[in-house]
């Protein structure tokens, strides 16, 4: 594959519990291409959220390495962390996650400020497309659920991220809501040319992906082998 944003080789998580180890993740093997689009699915504890935590740095892996956007990150340091999340990757919590002081254009405008740039024609398309651009002043918290998902979306996208990844978005959100806001997320990540790596316990949700993985018993499957898309993700059995 050429220039994965991420690749994934033999990479292992484990929790020491006391005198448990519990192992999570084991020998995962993946390759995520620039644009590219995977659902990730699988039980509860399956190790889904886990997956996402590597990848964005909050947990270092127990075995294996992670490579984003070409470099090795093994001897990565906060500041090389601090740059890559940034720069090139876009979170988006089951939460929100919200900064609550603050107004909509603020919130959706904090990536921009990590990166000293200023809200432009992209930002534009971005609320216009969410629907969210009339409430721009508005406070996060006199929102409802499915305005802070769009609010959140676009926080996201802002500083267009190489990577965003996105861990069950629509969870807080009724079913019609929920597909909608899927809708969205993947017209804007296209037009952005923004790879996504979506959690996701919805069948539907997850179709919105161009591929479709499963977690079970700490390995990555292959979720639906009749994907037709399939070409730009390399996904290795081990
Ligand atoms: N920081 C941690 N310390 C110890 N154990 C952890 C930690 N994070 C996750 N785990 C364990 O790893 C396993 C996988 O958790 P994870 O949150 O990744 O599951 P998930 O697939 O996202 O589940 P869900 O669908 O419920 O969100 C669970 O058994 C969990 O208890
Ligand atoms: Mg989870």
């Amino acid at each position: 594959m050429e220039n994965p944003v991420v690749t994934l080789k033999q990479a292992s998580k484990s929790f020491v519990d006391g005198k448990d180890t519990h192992h999570v993740l084991e020998g995962v093997d993946f390759a995520l291409a620039t644009g590219a689009s995977v659902a990730l699915t699988g039980a509860s504890g399956s190790g889904k959220s886990t997956l996402l935590n590597l990848i964005a740095g909050f947990e270092p892996l127990s075995r294996g390495e992670l490579w984003l956007d070409g470099e090795d990150t093994s001897a990565w340091k906060d500041p090389q962390w601090s740059r890559f999340r940034h720069q090139k990757l876009g979170v988006i919590f089951q939460q929100f996650n919200l900064l609550t002081p603050l107004n909509v254009k603020q919130n959706i405008a904090f990536p921009l400020h990590l990166n000293q740039q200023k809200w432009g024609e992209w930002c534009d398309y971005l609320v216009e497309a969410l629907g969210i651009s009339e409430l721009l002043d508005r406070h996060v918290s006199a929102l409802s659920g499915g305005q802070q998902q769009r609010v959140a979306i676009a926080r996201a996208l802002a500083h267009k991220p190489k990577l965003l990844l996105a861990d069950e978005p629509t969870g807080n959100l009724d079913h019609k809501a929920g597909l909608e806001v899927m809708r969205l997320l993947n017209e804007i990540t296209t037009q952005g040319n923004t790879a996504v790596l979506l959690v996701t316990h919805s069948p539907e949700c997850a179709s919105f992906m161009q591929t479709q993985l499963v977690l079970d018993d700490g390995e990555l499957k292959r979720a639906d082998l009749n994907q037709k898309q399939a070409s730009d993700i390399s996904y290795v059995e081990s």
